[in-house]
């Protein structure tokens, strides 16, 4: 099959569009014919070497976190989907593969792709959906009336967490460009800081959650906005002692995270607020409940750009440029 790959960490190097074995099942997986691929700024940061202390992949290694397609082969163990069915994942860490012709993932993965949208929509969201999910329903059990701003309104991640912040019956700030305030206010945004413009941290306070995915700066800043007993939740970092202890790393890499979290825990703690560091993880249940969701309209994907399967080196570097209004994916049709 052709594929995507990685043949060793390299800043901005260009993925080598190549040959590879069509994967087989284990008995808990399922293959997928991968109609659609998203992409994530995840797939960068793998690719720049910049994960591998904490996710070391062997190479040659083919990219790509979000995939949906079509069912063609199943594991001796799977009972929940069969050849035909029509699905969307983000295959757990270390078996990731979506910019290839087939990829086979574990069941507990997979759900079933939302039946109102097609591939590519579907594509785009089960990273940042479960992101959002992990971050608003688990992590801040976010509550009907409680207040929350999300940075970055406009991005992957930020596009799906307002929509499921309006969802869980918050009131929702979010920071974005002069350029899309219209999209995330279409979106259910109630307060919109134009950045190029305003200040958060000079109009807002007394909020109940920050979900950050930008700077060391934004995060600092975003304490001035909570009350006391508030959630400070940060997906672009410092990863902390929890995340560490999840991760079940080494002795070294723990006393790491601990002092590269220290500044910020030290300045959370002093104003009585929670700081955690989240990396999202995969999870078939919560996709089928996203699913559930995009099919009664809570969400709805926020596509940017599309690219041939071919032109995924083109769609990184698209992405890369930080201004993605919504999700990239590439489109396998024509392979
Ligand atoms: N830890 C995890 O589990 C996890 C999961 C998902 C993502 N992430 C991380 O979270 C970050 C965001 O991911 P993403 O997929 O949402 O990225 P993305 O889609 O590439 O974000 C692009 C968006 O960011 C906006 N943006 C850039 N600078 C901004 C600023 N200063 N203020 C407000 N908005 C700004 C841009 O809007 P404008 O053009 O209007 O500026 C653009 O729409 C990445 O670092 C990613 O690696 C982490």
């Amino acid at each position: 099959m052709k594929a995507f790959i990685l043949d060793r960490y390299r800043k901005k190097g260009a993925l080598r569009f190549g040959d590879r074995q069509e994967p087989s099942p284990l008995p808990d997986d399922v293959v997928i014919a991968v109609r659609a691929a998203g992409l994530n700024q995840l797939d960068s940061k793998v690719r720049d070497g910049e994960f591998k202390l904490f996710l070391p992949y062997r190479m040659p290694l083919v990219l790509g976190h979000d995939v949906a397609g079509t069912v063609v082969r199943v594991g001796a163990n799977v009972r929940r989907f069969q050849p035909g069915d029509e699905v969307y994942a983000r295959p757990r860490d270390g078996r990731i593969g979506g910019f290839a012709e087939f990829i086979a993932v574990d069941e507990a993965d997979v759900a079933h792709k939302p039946g109102n949208i097609g591939m590519e929509e579907a594509a785009s969201l089960p990273l940042v959906a479960l992101t959002a999910w992990q971050a608003l329903v688990e992590t801040a059990t976010l509550k009907p009336g409680q207040k929350v701003l999300i940075h970055a309104g406009s991005g992957g991640v930020g596009t799906i967490a307002i929509q499921l912040a309006k969802h869980l019956g918050a009131s929702v700030a979010t920071t974005t460009s002069t350029a899309n305030i219209d999209l995330v206010r279409s979106l259910g945004a109630d307060v919109v800081i134009d950045y190029k413009t305003q200040a958060f941290e000079d109009v807002l306070s007394g909020y109940d959650v920050v979900l950050n995915s930008l700077d060391a700066k934004t995060l600092r800043k975003s304490l001035a906005v909570l009350k006391p007993g508030g959630k400070l939740i940060s997906i672009s970092g410092p990863p902390d002692p929890a995340f560490a202890r999840t991760q079940r790393l080494n002795w070294g890499l723990r006393q790491v995270m601990r002092a590269l979290s220290f500044g910020i825990r030290r300045k959370a703690k002093a104003r009585r607020i929670d700081y955690s560091f989240l990396f999202m993880r995969a999870d078939g249940e919560q996709l089928a409940c996203i699913a559930s969701l995009v099919e009664d309209g809570g969400i709805r994907p926020v596509l940017d750009r599309t690219f041939p399967f071919a032109q995924t080196n083109e769609a990184m570097a698209y992405l890369e440029t930080g201004r993605a209004k919504g999700k990239v994916v590439v489109t396998l049709d024509d392979a």
